[in-house]
This record gives C-alpha cells, structure tokens and sequence, in this order.
C-alpha cells in the first residue's frame, strides 16, 4: 500500500514539480515492485507497517525505547537510484493526509504519511509536516539515532533542491537542552536529552532524606527556564474568574506547610519488569524514587482563595495542572488529579517552593512544583505554570495515553489506552539497596546486614518488611526506621504515611550456603504486599513494578582467597 501510495506520488503527470529527468527511473521502479507480489509478501513478511509504527511512537511519543522495539524485525528494501531532486514548494504542499505528509532531513525528502496516519501520536510530527524534522529531533534528542535513521532512510522519495537546502541551513537549530542544569556525575543516567537519571541504589538507604543532588530527575522535555520575579501561577476554571499569584504572593499570602514525602516514578524498576518480557520506556533500576521535605503554600488553601466553595463541588472532579515545560507542538506538560485529593485537609498537596529546605531546584520545578504526597510521580508536575479546576481530567498525553497500566496480555498492537484509568496512588513498593547485586560476602563475616526501602500509596503506612537470604523459604521481619534519629521514630497520622520508610536486618551467614538469594517484600497497613512475580503484574509499558526484590549474592569461603 505504502509503496503503491508513494509511486502515485512520484507520477510526473501529477502536480508535483519533481525534476522531470529524474522521475523516470523511479516510477519505473515502483511499476516493477507492483508488478511483483512477491515484493508486497516481502513488505509484510518483513514486518514493515509494525516496524513503521514503532518507530513512529518512538520518535514522537518521547520514549526512547520504543524505538528499540521492533527494529529487529526491520530490514533494508532496496532502493532505486538517483531519486527525483523536489522543490521545498513541493515538500509544502505535503502537509496532510490527503496531500500526503513529507519531511525534510538533511538533505533529504521522506514521505511519512503510513506513519502519521497509524500512531496516536501522529498528530505532533504534523507540526513538521512540509518542513524539517531537524527541530523536533532537537526536542526528541533520544530519537535522533542511527538506527532511527535508518530505518527513516527507507523512506526517502528524494532530494532536496540545492539551493532550498542552503535557505535552510541558515536557519540555525539551536539545542533547547543547552540551558539544562548541571547534574551529579554519581547520577545513572538513563537518557541524557531529555535528563532522566537515578542514583546509584546503594546510597538510598543510607539516609531517610534523600539528598537533593541524588533525587532521581525524570524530565519529559527540556528544563525550562523561570524568572521568579516574572514567574505567575494561573488559577482557572473557577466562576470568580482567574486568580493570577506572583512567587511572592503565593509565599506569602498562605501558610507555609511542610511534609516530608517520598516521589516515586511509576517506570521505577522497570528494568526487572524488562527481564521477564520486552516493555517500553526508559530502563529505570530501583533508584526511581526518593524521600524529601517539601514546603509551600497547600493547593487547598490556594483554590480556597480562587474561589473553591460547595457549588464548585457539585461539578468539579479534577484538578488540572499545566508545566511551563513545553512540547514543539506548544502544548504543555500536563496531568490532573482528582478533586478530594486536591482540596482534601488530609490530602496534603502543595505547591512547594522548597524541597529539603531550599529553594526547589531547576531539575525539579523550579519555583513551583505540584507535590500531590501518595500519588504517582508524573502527576507531581514540576514548573508548574497552570491550574484548572473542572469536571474532566487532563487532556494531556501522559494522562491520556501514558501512565496507565494494562493486564499482561496486552501487547502494543492492542492497547487501547482509553480502556484504563490513569494512574493515581501507587501500590505498596520494596527494594533492597545493600547488598548489591553480585556482591561477594566473605563468610569469615559470619553476619549479613540486609537493608533497603519501604513505602506504600495512597497514605498507607508500611507496617512491616519480610526479608528471606534463602530465596523465599525461610522469612524474619526487618527493622523500619521513619528517621535518621533513633529517638524520633513516631508514626504518621493514619492515611496520611506520605514517606518511605527505610529498613535493615542482619542475619547470620547460612553455613552451607555458597550463593543465597535475599528476597525482601513489604506490607502496608491495609495488607496489601508485594506479587511474587513480575509474570502477573506484566504490563506493556513497565508500570507499577512491585514484585518481590531479589538479589544475588555469593559468599566468599576463606580457602577462595587464598
Ligand atoms: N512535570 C513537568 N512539568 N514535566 C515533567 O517532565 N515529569 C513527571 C513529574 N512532573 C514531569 C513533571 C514525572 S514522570 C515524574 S516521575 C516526576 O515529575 C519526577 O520528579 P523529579 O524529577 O523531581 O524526581
């Protein structure tokens, strides 16, 4: 279809003013790929309009490894040479799907329309329909990759005129991540453009504050840049009308509040989630997660003060919120939550301005971000430009078609991301942070020390932690601290468990044993725990990736050393 699509195209009888003594050889080669039905069998047993699709998600939907998936099943068509030198004119003409939708890179003309046509996400590359896609993959660093390209490449149609490439070529892509932070060099860094990193886990559990500089960073999109003295948060949807708040204001207008929180990603672990069958999504280790103060004004307070009242309740459900952090399309970062939790005393959100007692850093949200305690990671939203209070959720992607978990049969071709609800309160989560993986215990040591994290969603204090070294046959409870002090080790309000707590427990070394398997698993105040496996909890985007957290380790017998 694509290939019978695209030497309709190319037909010189058409309106398309291609090079004519071009064209020629061309058309004559898409008439012999039609006349062949075994080139279209090859199209498909290749795999093509999958491999196509996937690429698609990939270069727009701004996850990296999607574009991993499904290229293995790519494989080069021949192409026919020289191709027709186009007009950028001509490319102009080309930006719908009706017109058929072309691309320039490089040099180069490509015909994207099976593409456009096939994703949800289609309607972003829109935007670059008829020019160059050199902007967007400026954006979409992670995209702009060999394999990406090449799998672009079977896609050219042909050149672009010599003096069009020199108009563009004075147009000067500057990179939008060049203003990015600088960050830790202990960060892992999962993707450098846009940032996304974890600490190494080793440390989490070393201190019940996460330090700032270690904090895990999951960025979408360029950091932006925030003048707080310019800096306004809009508070719309309400019928007094907006309320427009300046830094200041928003400081001091309201009581400063302070809660001590723990954010978690809800990609967090999803490397282990990867080991059982293939997902989608940046590779995070268990560092996706972490443990602040955070302080500033309580969104309830705020709306309050917009305008909030009863007959707002009756129609209200959501609360929406808009990232100065912009996609090239224009439209913003933007996720919502649900009203009760939004305007609820106990719900605790804030907009803080604060993360472990100073200003909030540029990497996460400065000067405001969203803290919405108990809920998912990407509904915390980080520069945080806009409110809105309404009857509907955000209209955002990752509302929308991102966040969501799907049962494990559920594959990429048949998910309909419309079927779930977006993802709130997080489900009970445990990890354990030493010993690492692979490590060699010296058995003249006699006693192994165990320790990891704990927290829950939802409010739901973890009560306790089971931790097994002979892979799930035996159990002993850890220890739960919720403070570096050991006098300070009070309980949260019941509901409102909004930080991790950290645990240890040492054990002797079992005698025979020459590897063991450390297994821990925790338990909120409601039982819930852990799944032992990831098998049922699968999902095709590695969300919400709880099971059981094993780690291997062998014990050095003194005669190994010598
Ligand atoms: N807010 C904006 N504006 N842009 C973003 O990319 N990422 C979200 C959320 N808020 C994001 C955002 C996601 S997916 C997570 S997990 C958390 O921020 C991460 O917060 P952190 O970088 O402060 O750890």
């Amino acid at each position: 279809m694509l290939l019978l699509r695209r030497c309709h195209r190319l037909n010189p009888i058409g309106p398309l003013s291609i090079d004519r003594n071009q064209v020629a050889p061309v058309v004559a080669s898409c008439a012999v790929r039609l006349c062949s039905s075994s080139n279209d069998q090859r199209f498909h047993q290749y795999g093509f309009s999958a491999s196509w699709r996937h690429v698609l998600a990939g270069l727009l939907a701004g996850t990296g490894a999607v574009l991993a998936y499904g290229l293995h099943r790519h494989k080069a068509i021949e192409k026919s040479s020289p191709l027709p030198i186009i007009s950028q004119e001509e490319v102009t003409r080309h930006r719908s799907l009706k017109d058929g939708v072309w691309v320039t890179y490089q040099g180069g003309v490509y015909d994207i329309t099976e593409f456009v046509s096939i994703h949800p996400g289609g309607e972003k590359i829109m935007m670059a329909a008829g020019g160059a896609i050199e902007p967007f993959w400026s954006l979409y660093a992670v995209h702009n990759q060999e394999h990406v390209l090449e799998i672009l490449s079977e896609y050219k149609i042909g050149e672009l005129k010599a003096e069009d490439l020199k108009k563009q070529s004075t147009f000067k892509s500057s990179d939008p991540y060049s203003s990015d932070p600088e960050r830790h060099p202990a960060l892992r860094t999962n993707s450098l453009k846009p940032f996304n990193a974890e600490p190494p886990p080793e440390i989490l559990a070393d201190s019940y504050i996460t330090p700032t500089a270690f904090f895990f960073k999951r960025n979408h999109l360029p950091v932006p840049q925030v003048d707080p003295d310019l800096y306004r948060l809009h508070v719309e949807g309400l019928p007094r009308g907006v309320l427009t708040l300046s830094l200041e204001e928003l400081k001091t207008r309201f009581p400063k509040h302070t809660i001590t929180a723990t954010l978690q990603c809800a990609g967090n672990r999803r490397s282990e989630m990867n080991k059982t069958r293939q997902v989608k999504g940046l590779n995070w280790g268990f560092g996706a997660i972490g443990n602040a103060t955070w302080s500033g004004a309580k969104l309830r307070d705020v709306l309050l003060a917009a305008g909030y009242g009863p007959d707002v309740a009756q129609w209200a459900r959501h609360v929406q919120f808009e990232g100065l952090d912009k996609e090239i399309t224009g439209s913003a970062y933007g996720a919502s939550i649900p009203i009760n939790k939004a305007v609820s005393e106990e719900g605790d959100v804030l907009l803080a301005y604060e993360m472990n007692g100073k200003d909030i850093p540029a990497d996460h949200g400065f000067p405001i971000r969203v803290v919405v305690p108990g809920v998912v990671g990407t509904r915390n939203v980080k520069w945080l430009g806009k409110i809105v209070v309404s009857a509907q959720e955000s209209n955002s992607h990752w509302q929308q078609k991102d966040y969501k978990g799907f049962a494990p049969g559920i594959d990429w071709d048949t998910v309909d991301y419309k079927s779930a609800p977006a993802i709130q309160e997080l489900p009970v989560q445990s990890a354990i942070t030493t010993p690492a993986e692979g490590s060699v215990i010296d058995r003249s040591e006699e006693m192994l020390t165990v320790k990891g994290y704990a927290w829950s969603g939802g409010g739901r204090e973890v009560i306790r932690v089971d931790v097994s070294v002979d892979g799930g046959k035996t159990w002993k409870e850890a220890k739960l601290k919720s403070s570096d002090k050991e006098e300070d080790q009070t309980s949260p309000p019941l509901g409102r468990a909004w930080a991790w707590k950290l645990w240890e427990i040492t054990v002797p070394l079992p005698p025979e044993a020459q590897e063991l398997e450390l297994i821990c698993k925790a338990v909120d105040n409601s039982y819930n725990t852990q799944p032992d496996t990831f098998g049922p909890i699968w999902n095709v985007r590695g969300l919400l990736s709880n099971a059981w957290h094993r780690v291997k380790v062998k014990i050095s017998e003194d005669d190994d050393e010598e």
